[in-house]
């Protein structure tokens, strides 16, 4: 059996896709990885959109510079991050948990009321750019049960997030995209990343030692 090494070596952000789809079960593991990804406080503070509508795909090829894999491949999944933080939301969870749990514990409960009283009262803005990071984490996870899976995919910043957010009414949700993730399989002939090999910092220019 491959290494995790071995994956993350196999996988790269596929520049041109062929257009297979994807199975189900394979789309389910990797929604699954996104679901079990940690956050901070074990909030989740996003939702994710999976889009395999050709018209809408189309429509967002548009709004992403034109890149091909948003077209080209079989499923199209959006990050979108919760705008801010709302005591409803960070009850929902907290509850959710008690639930699942089913004990409710006071440390567990002081800490609910702690970020109650953090969160809400901040910036929108600022909790956003809180809210944004978590779906960094579980695109990751995403990439990483993909490559599993033996299906590429590419993470992407490269899109304009208010026409997004606009195309696909976000902002009506209290959403706001972050991320897109083209789910497919590499078109070899057609992409000129394929072969080449990946660049990455030496190990003594990332890593410092500290005895
Ligand atoms: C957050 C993020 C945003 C990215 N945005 C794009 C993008 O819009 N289009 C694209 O083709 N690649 C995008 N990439 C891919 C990177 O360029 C790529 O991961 C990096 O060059 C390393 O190469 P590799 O992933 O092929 O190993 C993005 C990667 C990350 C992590």
């Amino acid at each position: 059996m491959m290494s995790f090494l071995d994956k993350m070596k196999w996988r790269y952000a596929a520049k041109a896709m062929n257009g297979e789809k994807v199975p189900q079960e394979k789309i389910d593991r990797i929604l699954e990885a996104i679901r079990l990804a940690p956050t901070s406080s074990g909030l989740q503070p996003f939702e994710v959109l999976v889009i395999t509508n050709d018209s809408l795909k189309e429509q967002i090829r548009k709004i992403a510079f034109n890149q091909r894999q948003v077209t080209e491949c079989s499923h199209l999944l959006v990050f979108a991050a919760w705008d801010t933080y709302t005591k409803e939301r960070i009850n929902h969870i907290f509850d959710l948990t008690n639930e699942i749990r089913g004990i409710k514990n006071e440390g567990w409960e002081n800490y609910r009321q702690m970020l109650l009283d953090y969160y809400p009262q901040r910036d929108a803005e600022l909790n956003f750019q809180h809210t944004a990071r978590q779906t960094y984490i579980a695109m990751m996870a995403a990439m990483a049960q993909a490559a599993f899976d033996k299906v590429d995919s590419t993470p992407m910043e490269g899109f304009e997030n208010d026409k997004l957010d606009k195309l696909l009414n976000l902002s009506e949700k209290g959403l706001k995209s972050t991320l897109i993730l083209p789910l497919g399989y590499r078109d070899e002939a057609n992409d000129w990343l394929t072969n080449l090999a990946k660049a990455r910092h030496p190990k003594e220019e990332l890593f410092t030692m500290i005895d």
